[in-house]
């Protein structure tokens, strides 16, 4: 078998995920006993409790399949959002949302938009179709650069991908800076607005895309369980976009994809409203703390939105390595010149300040 010519040509310029380093490596490696993962933009806390209640009285009917239109789930985010069933599609992670969605409309010639550095699925998702990428920086705050997008806009462009709050640097898009893109945005384009991190956002200012659905446009939003709902490990993300998004994507998404215990977490969690907002003050809070931090010690950051901070670092490399020592796992940005920190908890955060502190002050 000539395994070189076997696969489409596509999976040549892609390559696999590259997930983050596990706790377990960390704890030999540094031989320490605490180790912060902060590097996945996973919550530190467990999954909301109403949701594990509602996933351990799922275990027993594993033996069957789930429900394999997700109805209840839907039907709760059709509810909460305020569109109808056929508007919502549930999947096991947005990250195969942005996979089905590309891999339904997008073949080589086409084109799609988006700023860089953000999620690298966007990228992953024109590769795979043999689609073009056109990846334009970001503004200087670290937010998508609205204007630049539209300039790289022409008639083979058929997905704008924004990222708000952005991963990896934190900013958000504002509702005014939004509404004007949307005014010149052309019709045949398809805008997947990625708001993965927005439940942690608390400036009134920032974009909820939300806001600005309805279904004459071409809008997909994306939400996911994984980040506040801290149900990573489940799988469970949404869209919300124009039914006949929703039907071409139900037409390519594996069947059964989102497994019964991650739908009854995913709608016990949903409901617990007060959790969430716990949740986003516990967030907002640390996230200051460690902004502060770099502010006293000199050190340039994004602004943030979301559950993680960019810090700008001279030799990102070496601060890296040290908080490997200390058992604190971030994301190694350094070829853009900075790491990506998640918010941890209360402990998190203060090893997390100590040792900076330590290395700066
Ligand atoms: C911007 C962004 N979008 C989407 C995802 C995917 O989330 P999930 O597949 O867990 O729903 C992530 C995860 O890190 C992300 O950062």
């Amino acid at each position: 078998m000539d395994w070189n010519t076997f696969f489409i040509k596509e999976l040549e310029q892609l390559k696999a995920y590259q997930p983050g380093l596990r706790v377990e490596q960390v704890k030999q490696q540094a031989a320490v006993d605490e180790v912060y993962k902060l590097s996945s933009n996973e919550s530190p806390y467990p999954p909301f409790a109403s949701a594990i209640a509602a996933m351990q009285g799922e275990l027993e009917g594993l033996n069957q399949y789930p429900d394999g239109a997700s109805t209840e789930l839907r039907e709760a985010l059709a509810a909460r959002y305020g569109v109808d069933f056929n508007q919502v599609t549930v999947a096991s992670g947005s990250n195969s949302l942005l996979m089905d969605l590309a891999t339904s409309c997008l073949h080589p010639g086409n084109n799609v938009v988006y700023c860089w550095p953000s999620f690298v699925v966007y990228r992953m998702s024109a590769q795979l179709t043999g689609a073009e990428y056109r990846e334009l920086p970001l503004r200087a705050d670290g937010v998508f650069d609205l204007d630049a997008i539209l300039a790289a806009i022409d008639a083979d462009t058929k997905i704008v991908y924004l990222c708000s709050p952005n991963n990896p640097t934190g900013g958000a898009i504002t509702k005014p800076e939004f509404a004007a893109f949307l005014d010149k945005l052309p019709e045949q384009v398809l805008l997947v607005i990625d708001q993965a991190y927005q439940e942690f956002a608390t400036d009134p200012a920032a974009l909820d895309a939300m806001d600005f659905f309805d279904d004459a446009r071409p809008l997909v939003v994306l939400r996911t369980f994984s980040k506040m709902y801290a149900m990573a490990g489940a799988r469970v993300g949404y869209g919300i976009a124009p039914a006949p998004v929703i039907e071409a994507v139900d037409k390519i998404r594996t069947p059964f994809n989102v497994n019964s215990v991650a739908q009854a977490g995913a709608l016990a969690a949903l409901g617990d409203g007060e959790e969430l907002e716990r949740r986003r003050a516990d967030n907002a809070r640390g996230r200051q703390q460690l902004l502060d931090c770099f502010a006293r010690l000199g050190l340039k950051t994004y602004p943030s939105e979301a559950n993680f901070v960019w810090v700008f670092l001279d030799d990102a490399q070496a601060v890296f390595d040290k908080l490997l020592t200390h058992g604190i796992i971030v994301r190694n940005f350094a070829a853009d010149g900075g790491l990506r920190i998640g918010v941890g908890d209360a402990a998190g955060v203060a090893a997390t300040v100590q040792t900076f502190e330590e290395m700066f002050a």
